[in-house]
């Protein structure tokens, strides 16, 4: 195994860097048209759409999270075929940033000041989880997804039937982390043990507390 400095190539670093810069102030364009496309908007209580735009903050948080996670996995991992297939998941995965984003913009909501902040920690943790080799690194990804999508059941309940086009959004992004998640178990992740599992989730509870906020 190469040592971690000579794993980290400069070109990589930069288009890293670049990536970082284009999740956190760019304007992101989704590839794929919103699930909420053509469904009717029907929140129009001030209080509901402040509390949806919240949720939805928290969601693109989440996402921008998954983008640095995704990222420091790959720049982690030696496997070059793991390597492009999470970039390839990271790429998918922007349609969620951007879905999320115009969601929240459209309540009249901000996304969230600690952005750069939670990237930074999520690339570290990523990282991290690539240098353990793939049946970890994998792993992670895997329980990752697990939990968001338990944290996207917990949201879709917090708003039952009153605003169909969040609910719209957040369903589909759900679909599809159960698929990253059955992909990754397909290309053999490991069961994280538990106390791995409960860390990640008081800090999804740490980000998702102060997001709903800042
Ligand atoms: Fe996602
Ligand atoms: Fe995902």
């Amino acid at each position: 195994m190469k040592s971690t400095l000579e794993h980290l190539d400069p070109d990589r670093c930069i288009a890293g860097l670049d990536k970082a810069v284009r999740v956190l102030l760019g304007d992101p364009v989704a590839r794929r048209a919103s699930p909420a496309e053509g469904v009717r908007e029907d929140n129009l209580d001030p209080e509901l759409r402040r509390h949806a735009a919240a949720l939805m903050r928290v969601n693109h948080c989440g996402e921008v999270c998954a983008q640095a996670l995704y990222q420091g996995q790959a720049a982690g991992s030696s496997n070059e075929s793991l390597r492009h297939a999470l970039e390839r998941a990271a790429s998918e995965e922007s349609d969620h940033l951007a879905w999320s984003a115009e969601r929240v913009r459209e309540l009249g909501g901000h996304l969230s000041l600690l952005n750069p902040f939670w990237y930074a920690g999520s690339f570290a943790l990523g990282y991290a989880a690539g240098r353990l080799g793939d049946g970890w690194n994998l792993g992670f990804l895997a329980e990752t997804e697990h939990q968001v999508e338990e944290h996207l059941q917990g949201h879709i309940e917090r708003l039952g039937n009153r605003d169909t086009r969040t609910r719209a959004i957040i369903e589909g992004m759900q679909r599809e982390e159960a698929e990253h998640r059955q992909n990754a178990e397909r290309l053999g992740a490991r069961e994280l043990p538990e106390v791995v599992a409960v860390a990640m989730r008081v800090a999804a509870r740490v980000m998702t507390t102060l997001s709903y906020r800042f």
